[in-house]
Order: C-alpha cells, then sequence, then structure tokens
C-alpha cells in the first residue's frame, strides 16, 4: 500500500476548507491514517522544499507555507501518489481543470492550497519531516475489498 504526505496550505486553512479538502480524498477511496495541525517553522519549511532551494521562489515559498497554520495528511491507497496529484490538479490555478481541487478553489497562484508529494520516496521525506512513526494509525477499511 503506497504512502503519500498532503498539506491543507495556510490559504485552505485560512478559507476554511480543510473538511472540503479531506472530502475529495475520502470520496476517493483513499485512507487517512495521521492528521494535524502544524506551524511549519523555517527550517522544516525549507528541508520539505529543499529540492526548490537556489529557485528565485525559493524564499516567497518558505515564507508563505510558514505564515499560517497548516494541516498535515498521511494517506494510504494504491497509486495514491499518482493519483492523488490527479485529484489536486496542477500547480500553476491557470492549467488547474475544473473538478481538480485547485480547479475549482484556487484562483490566484502560488496560494494553490495543497501540496501533494511528487513521488513515494519524496513522500517518505516529507511525512518524517511532519510525522513521528507513533502518529500514523494502522487500521483495516472492512467494509468493502475494492477501495
Ligand atoms: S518547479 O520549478 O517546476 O519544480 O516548481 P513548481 O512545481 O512549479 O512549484 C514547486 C512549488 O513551489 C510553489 N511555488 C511558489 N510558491 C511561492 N511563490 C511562488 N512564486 C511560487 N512558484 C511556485 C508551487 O506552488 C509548488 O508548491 P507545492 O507545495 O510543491 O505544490
Amino acid at each position: 500500500m503506497e504512502r503519500t504526505f498532503l498539506m491543507v496550505k495556510p490559504d485552505g486553512v485560512q478559507r476554511g476548507l480543510i473538511g472540503r479538502i479531506i472530502s475529495r480524498f475520502e470520496d476517493k477511496g483513499f485512507k487517512l491514517v495521521a492528521g494535524k495541525f502544524v506551524q511549519v517553522t523555517p527550517e522544516q519549511a525549507k528541508r520539505h522544499y529543499a529540492e526548490h532551494e537556489g529557485k528565485p521562489f525559493f524564499d516567497s515559498l518558505v515564507s508563505f507555507i510558514t505564515s499560517g497554520p497548516v494541516f498535515a495528511m498521511v494517506w494510504e491507497g494504491d497509486d495514491i501518489v499518482a493519483l492523488s496529484r490527479a485529484v489536486i490538479g496542477k500547480t500553476k490555478v491557470t492549467e488547474a481543470a475544473p473538478g481538480t481541487i485547485r480547479g475549482d478553489f484556487a484562483a490566484h497562484t502560488p496560494y494553490n492550497l495543497i501540496h501533494g508529494s511528487d513521488g513515494p520516496e519524496s513522500a517518505e521525506r516529507e511525512i518524517a519531516n511532519f510525522f513521528e512513526p507513533h502518529e500514523i494509525v494502522a487500521y483495516s477499511k472492512t467494509i468493502t475489498p475494492w477501495i
């Protein structure tokens, strides 16, 4: 079972979209196994976005993600990294298709509401940057074998 790290960014928290964003992933059939509010520190933000260090937007990226609380989550599901990014939509809101979270709710890049890991390895690294192993809950969904 693949895992991913999803994070409602400060704009999503301020706009009261946590519940609706979580519903998108529950509706898809994914399993939420950890979630909490975090006031991200600059050090934690720099670790999270380390691959973008040196890019022109790096400082504003760190500044944005530390500007208010985020809602950090771990989700599980088959092929969840790729499938959750499809649910999220494209980074630039002008390219995000209707039906995606960003396409439906985001109107200004880079205030694109949610971060999703871009690969299984970055997911494990990002999860470790936000969660202790004991905060991730193992449980089975027994009602349907097909989700
Ligand atoms: S790249 O260079 O193509 O890999 O970058 P991209 O995937 O487009 O964006 C990576 C993350 O940086 C965010 N971003 C910004 N944040 C703040 N200010 C500016 N100008 C900016 N430009 C891009 C973008 O939303 C991505 O965030 P995450 O959290 O990974 O979705």
